[in-house]
């Protein structure tokens, strides 16, 4: 992140919540007020959070950066978050509607808000929405050498691949890759857990709008093959996690699955 705590001397009360806070120890009490120890800061703005003076702010960023929320503002019942986990559903139908910009300005948000390892935020996010076409014809491409490859070493997971691509030979409308999806974000990260993770934020953020999701494993097994050919899409030094299909659901499911039952180990 490579952002500088600055305080100011004169709003802060020196109630030293802020260095307890930090869990990087990068800001010391020194004569009743906090002091930056120069290093070590991963720019996660707790100090700045927790500070009731203002006295805080990160470099380039100004108090008013830091919006206030009431405690209740945005709490959500266990009941209601099971129940909206729950009803998330994989959607593979899609009607014409594009999707709008809006809409994936909310996706992008929901991915930018998930945790990343030491405030890393390296995430990166390809919308592909004009350019579906080009997309499609990368991830069957690589479908296929994916295919191909598999021809003997594994000829029975062969000849179930191979359905698939037949099957879009003959209906270029049975696509069942892509899926008729109107757009598709990639998320690309320097981590894959940071990527994941703001992935399934974005996810749960597509399900809130009423929107259809896709996670596609198979356009990242395809994009990881047309490495040179995929750079179009913005990669660069990041590492393709996953691709999340989108559009507007064509179908509607009324019950929620019955899954196995978690796997724990208690010690
Ligand atoms: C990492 C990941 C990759 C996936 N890849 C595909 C895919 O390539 N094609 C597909 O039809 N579904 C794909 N899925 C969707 C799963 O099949 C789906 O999540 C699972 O069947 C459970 O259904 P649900 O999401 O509706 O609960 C993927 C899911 C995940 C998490």
């Amino acid at each position: 992140m490579n952002k500088i705590p600055e305080i100011s001397k004169e709003a802060c009360i020196g109630c030293g919540q802020c260095t307890s806070v930090c869990i990087q120890k990068c800001l010391v009490m020194e004569e009743g007020s906090p002091s930056y120890t120069g290093k070590g800061c991963m720019g996660c703005g707790h100090c700045i959070l927790i500070c009731p003076a203002d006295a805080i702010c990160l470099k380039g960023d100004t108090p008013e950066d830091y919006k206030s929320f009431e405690k209740d503002e945005f709490k959500i019942s266990p009941d209601l978050l099971t129940g909206f986990m729950k009803t998330r559903r994989s959607i593979r139908f899609f009607t014409d509607e594009p999707v709008s910009d809006e809409d994936l300005a909310a996706l992008t948000e929901a991915g930018r808000y998930a945790p990343t390892s030491q405030n890393a935020q390296a995430v990166r996010y390809t919308i592909i929405r004009s350019e579906m076409d080009r997309f499609s014809d990368l991830i069957w491409k690589g479908y296929r050498i994916y295919t191909d490859s598999l021809k003997s070493t594994d000829p029975e997971r062969y000849e179930k691949l191979r359905k698939r691509s037949d099957a879009y030979d003959k209906d270029r409308k049975d696509d069942r890759l892509l899926f008729g999806a109107k757009a598709a974000i990639l998320i690309s990260a320097k981590n894959n857990i940071d990527g994941g993770i703001a992935s399934a934020y974005m996810e749960l953020m597509a399900h809130s709008l009423g929107l259809g999701a896709l996670y596609s494993g198979y356009s990242i097994y395809s994009i990881k093959i047309m490495e040179k050919e995929a750079q179009w899409l913005g990669i660069g030094e990041y590492a393709p996690v996953a691709c999340l299909l989108l559009g507007h659901p064509k179908v509607e499911f009324k019950k929620i699955p019955v899954r196995n039952p978690a796997d724990i180990v208690y010690r």
